[in-house]
């Protein structure tokens, strides 16, 4: 049976704006994301009938409402080319944390489906089934630096910033994205951010955290969680350079002077983890994301 085997990488969101609320219940968002290298294992094998799916980790479904299992039936319904599939999930991206891991998953189940059943010929033909599963798992099909608009799933691609280390602040808790979005208060309609249209002329920060910008969820997802507001209030007392919420939350990105990590390592309340990942490109995502024969991928995250 033919198998292949993916890097499944996560995202974050250096930006984050809300501008207004849609009529589908949910919200208009302009968001930049960017591929990190912190990522899942995905092995997609074709045969047998139906979808099976195995994760390794005990916390999460592996039934049909799991994201990846939805995503491969969802692509043999769309474009036929096999029977089944069989899937095996090494799951190292933290659930519910703001990094995309699901939406992820789901983007990288349609796109080893594609390579293995010859088609759609046009990866763009994967778009309309990746923005039924979920708001940000058309931008896992492209990556990169990147413009979500719409719910976040109309993507474009922007100059890329060059890659370099960010630190991810991981704490021990999930935070809920449909209740993050419930807490938002008053809306106001804004204009695109200045830093956004400037990347988008061609003007590119030497690194992501000089990007400038902001995460319009960071207060809502600070009033939903008290924990959350607990590590926020720790975490500006830390004398970090760079602080912002990722997404919907729970993870915070950082930028941390190398003499300062062991200072604020020990400041971190119990169960939160800093790690450092480090941002990649499109050209570097597409060199790494299919896992080569013979290549175990053990040496990774
Ligand atoms: O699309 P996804 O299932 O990831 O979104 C989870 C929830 O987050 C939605 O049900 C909705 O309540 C909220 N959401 C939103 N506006 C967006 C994206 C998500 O209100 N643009």
């Amino acid at each position: 049976m033919r198998a292949t085997a993916f890097r499944s990488f996560a995202k974050v969101n250096l930006h984050l704006q809300v501008v207004g609320r849609r009529g589908d219940g949910y919200h208009e968002l302009r968001t930049v994301f960017q591929t990190i290298d912190l990522h899942d294992r995905i092995t997609v094998e074709l045969g047998g009938a139906g979808v099976e799916l195995e994760v390794d980790d005990q916390r999460l479904s592996a039934g049909p409402e799991n994201l990846a299992c939805r995503a491969a039936v969802r692509f043999l319904e769309a474009f036929g080319g096999a029977s089944g599939a069989r899937l095996r999930l090494r799951k190292r991206i933290p659930v519910g944390g703001g990094l995309g891991g699901g939406s992820s998953n789901a983007a990288t189940v349609l796109l080893a489906m594609r390579r293995l059943c010859g088609g759609p010929e046009r990866l763009l033909d994967l778009w309309p089934v990746a923005r039924e599963l979920g708001a940000d798992v058309p931008y896992f099909l492209f990556g990169g630096t990147a413009l979500g608009v719409g719910r976040g799933d109309e993507v474009l691609p922007l100059p890329e910033i060059p890659e370099g280390d960010l630190w991810l602040v991981l704490p021990p808790f999930e935070v809920s994205t449909r209740l993050v979005f419930a807490e938002l208060g008053e809306i106001a309609a804004a204009p695109l951010a200045p830093a956004v249209l400037a990347l988008a002329q061609g003007e590119v920060p030497a690194r992501a955290a000089l990007l400038g910008g902001w995460n319009d969820l960071e207060a809502a997802a600070l009033r939903c969680a008290p924990a959350l507001r607990d590590l926020y209030d720790t975490l500006q007392a830390s004398g970090l350079e760079w602080l912002r919420m990722s997404g919907s939350g729970a993870t915070f990105l950082a930028e941390i002077d190398p003499q300062e990590v062991e200072n604020v390592t020990s400041r971190l309340p119990v169960g939160t983890r800093l790690k450092r990942v480090r941002t990649m490109s499109r050209q570097t995502l597409w060199a790494r994301r299919e896992i080569a024969a013979g290549e175990s991928g053990d040496g990774d995250h």
